[in-house]
């Protein structure tokens, strides 16, 4: 169902894969709400994802970026500014990857290269894509960033290897960069964390099935979908939370709050 929550915004969607990806439901929920947007991924992702699908059926435009490289987002931004003919209002940081999690190391053996090379992909990406926007004044007052985590980033989840730890400095930057944005631009920054779904990026964790099952079970809600997350975060970039900013959201059935109940007294031997 469309409430036209997004007429007349503008915006660009990073991390739409395949259809499994949260960004290619947020797209998609965006463009139900009335967005124009621009879709953005790696080169690499580009040709082995479906984004031509998703921009097909959007009716948006897809501009490669590999977020670590900052000409790569002045080329997207500068674009985006031409297209749109003006400034935007929404950017959805979708993207993350641990290739110490691709290479099975547990947290206590984890590669430091990859460490780097993983943290600038699923958080310092972050950082710069705002940076670029801010720099060139690429975001309408009262716009709207968000980017994507896991409760991991504040409780220990051992098969989150690295990621846990990204997603701590995501939040973190969220936190930071939204107070300027505030002060300069009335533009809110924030991360939602979601329940856990299964994507291209969920798979490389290990026992990520076992994981969605029990997080399922534990939540008073049960999991949320990508769909519900969708639909949330379409809210903040919508007009009806322009006071919400530097926050960590929840949108995960109620399981960041859970204790010991039933579901975990019933696994006792
Ligand atoms: N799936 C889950 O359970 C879950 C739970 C909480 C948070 N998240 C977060 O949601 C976000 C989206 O992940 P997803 O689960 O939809 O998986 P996904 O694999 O569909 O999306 C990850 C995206 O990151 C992109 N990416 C990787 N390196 C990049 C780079 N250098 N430049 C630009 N893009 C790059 C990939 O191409 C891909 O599109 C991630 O931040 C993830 O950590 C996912």
């Amino acid at each position: 169902m469309s409430y036209n929550l997004l007429m007349g915004k503008k915006g660009i969607i990073f991390g739409a894969l395949d259809e499994n990806s949260i960004a290619w439901k947020v797209a998609e929920r965006a463009y139900e709400e009335k967005a124009s947007f621009i879709l953005t991924n790696t080169p690499a992702s580009l040709r082995m994802g479906k984004i031509y699908d998703l921009s097909k059926k959007t009716k948006s435009i897809v501009i490669p970026a590999d977020a670590t490289s900052i000409s790569d987002i002045e080329i997207l931004f500068d674009k985006a500014l031409i297209f749109f003919g003006g400034k935007i209002d929404f950017i959805l940081h979708s993207i993350a990857m641990s290739i110490n999690i691709r290479k099975k190391l547990e947290y206590p053996c984890i590669n430091y290269d990859f460490l780097k090379k993983g943290w600038d992909i699923s958080a310092v990406s972050f950082h710069k894509i705002m940076k670029i926007a801010w720099d060139k004044k690429a975001i309408n007052k009262w716009g709207s960033i968000v980017a994507l985590t896991y409760i991991a980033s504040k409780r220990n989840f051992p098969s989150y290897v690295d990621m846990s730890d990204y997603k701590s400095y995501l939040e973190s930057i969220a936190r930071n960069f939204g107070y300027f944005w505030g002060i300069k631009e009335k533009v809110r920054v924030n991360t939602v964390s979601l329940s856990p779904i299964y994507t291209k990026a969920a798979a490389s964790i290990s026992g990520f099935k076992d994981f969605l099952y029990l997080s399922n079970k534990l939540s008073p809600l049960g999991n949320a979908s990508s769909q519900d997350c969708a639909d949330y975060i379409i809210t903040l970039f919508s007009d009806l939370t322009r006071k919400v900013t530097m926050q960590n959201l929840y949108n995960d059935g109620g399981f960041s709050k859970i204790g010991i109940n039933e579901c975990l007294i019933s696994l006792k031997d």
